[in-house]
């Protein structure tokens, strides 16, 4: 059975995923979409762009209950997509508190809020609430092996922990109360209007402007990557076509250690600005590792693919460049993005690395 979202929430619509993922539904015509942000140093209006025209954008917290239940009231919602989150390791490294506040006590008051307001007497009109989390939740892999959705949890991280318990909360209101959730559980991500604070676009803004290029430890650890938009069909399937009380692993299968997708990244900057062979490889620096740094990540997507049929489109052989190429063409959203807790944040956390790192 399809579910077809006529009142659609967007938690978090102003970043990097959520910004995709509005574009998703506003190309599906969903006739109403209302986008729930709150603009930290995460999100940005600019991200919106050419959609924000065709939604109602609502500044605020999702720890705020009574805006949280208003808009419930207000807009009547049959479906949410719930985005918005602290979402990097590092960040969650230095200090944890915002990490519980918006990850768990955020989504708490988003789950309370859809309990109330789907509760009866409209009871059998269909209702979803898609959770987006992460493979982080999984912990660290070896060499070999695949994360499915029965494997047990084990965050490492604050940031893992937080987004573990939020799945945790989302999976004791669907057993307790029977609301309508879908949890996703997805590898990392690259595409336009990431943060300049994550590996991918961290490196090549760094590289596009004859920066250093800090690679953790001895660039050993290997993720998986997704492009956004495959991310955001992802979560469209969710939506539309996922069973309640279900979890869906959703991967590329596109694995890549550091150090290689570094090097891939610093040759593809130096191919689009024309510069000399091994220019931006020689700013490749070793430094300090992070704290309790997962070795590997990696998704089985065999219920989704069972379920769904799913398949991403894009890959890194074939839309890494055009990725590299947004960058480098879009200079003034970097600058745009680059608030001045950001750059303060980037400026401390990398100075104390400096020279601490492993050899090649
Ligand atoms: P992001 O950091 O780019 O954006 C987060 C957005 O949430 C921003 O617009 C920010 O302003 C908003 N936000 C933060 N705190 C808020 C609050 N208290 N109230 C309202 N809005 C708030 O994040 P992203 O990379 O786009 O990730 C989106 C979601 O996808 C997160 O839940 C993340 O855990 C999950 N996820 C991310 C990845 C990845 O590779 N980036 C992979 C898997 C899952
Ligand atoms: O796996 C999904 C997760 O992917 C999401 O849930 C998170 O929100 C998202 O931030 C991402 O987490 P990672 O920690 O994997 O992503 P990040 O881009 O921070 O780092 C990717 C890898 O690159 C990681 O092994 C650390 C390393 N790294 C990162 C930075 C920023 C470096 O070597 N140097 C760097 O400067």
């Amino acid at each position: 059975m399809t579910f077809t979202p006529t009142s659609l929430l967007i938690t978090g619509g102003a970043g990097f995923i959520g910004s995709s993922t509005v574009r998703r539904a506003v190309a599906a015509g969903v006739s109403k979409i209302v986008v729930l942000d709150a603009l930290t140093y995460a999100g940005h209006r600019i991200n919106l762009g050419d959609v924000m025209s065709a939604v109602t954008f609502v500044h605020g917290n999702i720890c705020d209950a009574a805006l949280v239940n208003g808009l419930f009231a207000q807009h009547a919602f049959d479906s949410v997509i719930h985005l918005a989150a602290e979402t990097h390791v590092d960040r969650s490294i230095e200090s944890a508190a915002e990490f519980v506040q918006t990850n768990v006590v955020g989504t708490l008051t988003l789950l309370d809020a859809s309990m109330r307001a789907w509760a009866a007497p409209n009871a059998n009109t269909e209702r979803r609430f898609v959770h987006v989390s992460t493979d982080e939740v999984y912990g660290s892999l070896g060499p070999t092996g695949h994360f499915t959705e029965s494997t047990a949890y084990a965050p490492n991280s604050p940031y893992a922990a937080s987004k573990a318990s939020s799945d945790l909360l989302v999976r004791s209101f669907h057993r307790t109360y029977g609301l309508p959730t879908v949890v996703t559980n997805t590898c990392n991500n690259y595409g336009p209007r990431q943060l300049p604070e994550k590996l991918i676009p961290l490196m090549i803004a760094h590289a596009l402007s004859g920066k250093k290029l800090p690679v953790y430890g001895k660039g050993a650890q290997v993720r998986e990557w997704l492009h956004v938009d495959d991310h955001a069909d992802s979560l469209w399937l969710a939506l539309t076509q996922g069973a309640a009380g279900e979890s869906y692993n959703f991967g590329s299968g596109e694995e890549t250690d550091n150090l290689r997708m570094v090097e891939r990244l610093a040759d593809t900057v130096d191919e689009v600005s024309g510069n000399p062979k091994g220019m931006s490889r020689a700013l490749i620096t070793f430094v300090e590792d992070r704290k309790g740094h997962d070795f590997r990540y990696a998704i089985d997507s065999s219920k989704a693919k069972a379920a769904f049929g799913w398949q991403p489109k894009r890959t890194l052989a074939h839309d890494l460049r055009a990725v590299v190429e947004w960058y480098r063409d879009n200079e003034e959203w970097c600058r745009l993005v680059s608030s001045d807790e950001h750059s303060r944040f980037q400026a401390a956390y990398y100075k104390d690395r400096e020279g601490t790192g492993g050899a090649k």
